[in-house]
């Protein structure tokens, strides 16, 4: 009889201990606990057994007894503790570790270009000023004196909304929008997106970025604004730049003229950026055509002006060596976070 319960005993205990090396749950625990310590389990059931045996073995299996209970409570408190140990190094906090850090954003090189052409003009005397993107054909054509069979015009060229309105395709047009709306002397440039129907490629878009210039006064004239745009390149390109002029035509200034800046790279020796001309080709420019000063209700005889304009995103090319337009409008940000 005491060897039966002995051997029960160890059996039990064994089990008991198997189990809980096994335990993944607090809940596992509390089983083995049940089976074994609980008011019904197993050694709990045992211990009736007692009072059956003879007197002699009384002692031997009250030791036993003694034994497997804290054999299994002690079993139960190092499964506990596993379980406990596992949870806090789960929790535990490396003070090493870098924190984590916001990704943020930075600025679009265009919104750099027009922030710091802005500026530059802005300590010249020229204020900035907007227009709206969608136009109508008077504001962008008519007033600008384009004639109705310029190629610009075309359907094929220009995006028309039903209504006759268009996505305007040059800033040219808050010229007219601003000297309808002030009188002379202004000095306004406008910077802003623009959109034709172009195919894109690497020096094309479908929507770009302009900045327009205007200066109205009584005596002005093109070496006004030679010099204007030879302090505006050489601030923003941070180096000495002259402006060279060809003649030229647009239908909203006479005379109208190119103007090229001397190479930002080679300074004018000739390199890859400027195919070795020495030179590239940045604004369109002239003296504002008196039939456009006209159409705004100026007088011609009183006040004259010059007018130029630019691509953005070409300034943001040459300045960081840019060499695909598209990339601009991709929102690639390993693109956008290198400026
Ligand atoms: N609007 C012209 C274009 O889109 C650029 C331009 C040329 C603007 C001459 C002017 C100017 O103000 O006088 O190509």
């Amino acid at each position: 009889m005491l060897e039966e319960l002995l051997t029960k005993l160890r059996e039990i205990t064994a089990s008991a201990a198997a189990d809980l090396e096994a335990a993944k749950t607090e809940a596992d625990i509390d089983a083995v606990k049940n089976r074994t310590l609980g008011r019904n389990g197993a050694v709990t059931a045992l211990s009736s057994m007692m009072g059956k045996l003879p007197n002699e073995s009384k002692r031997d299996a009250g030791k036993a007894f003694n034994e497997a209970k804290t054999a299994i409570q002690d079993a139960l408190n190092a499964a506990r503790e596993r379980l406990e140990s596992v949870v806090d190094e789960k929790n535990k906090i490396d003070v090493t570790l870098p924190g984590r850090r916001w990704a943020i954003g930075t600025k679009h090189p265009v919104s750099q270009a027009i922030e710091d052409a802005c500026a530059i003009f802005r300590r010249m005397g020229f204020i900035a000023v907007t227009g709206p993107e969608l136009e109508d054909v008077w504001h962008n054509f008519d007033a600008l004196n384009a004639p109705l069979t310029h190629p610009s015009r075309d359907p094929q060229d220009t995006f028309y909304l039903e209504d006759g309105r268009l996505l305007r395709t040059q800033t040219s047009a808050v010229q007219i929008r601003t000297m309808m709306g002030r009188k002379p002397p202004l000095r306004i440039v406008s910077p802003g997106r623009c959109y034709r129907r172009d195919t894109p490629d690497a020096t094309h878009g479908v929507h770009f970025h302009q900045l327009e210039g205007l200066y109205i006064d009584k005596q002005v004239s093109l070496a006004d604004l030679k010099s204007t745009l030879m302090t505006f390149a050489s601030e923003f390109f941070g180096r000495e730049i002259e402006v060279r002029m060809r003649p030229s035509f647009f239908p909203f200034t006479e005379p109208s003229v190119e103007c090229d800046f001397s190479c930002v790279m080679c300074g004018g020796k000739g390199c890859n950026v400027c195919k070795n001309s020495g030179w590239l080709e940045i604004a369109g420019a002239g003296m504002v055509n008196p039939k456009v000063l006209e159409n705004v209700g100026y007088d011609p005889k009183e006040v004259q002006g010059y007018a130029f304009g630019f691509g953005l995103e070409r300034l943001a090319m040459i300045k960081h060596r840019i060499n695909d337009l598209r990339l601009f409008s991709d929102n690639d940000v390993r693109f956008l976070h290198q400026f």
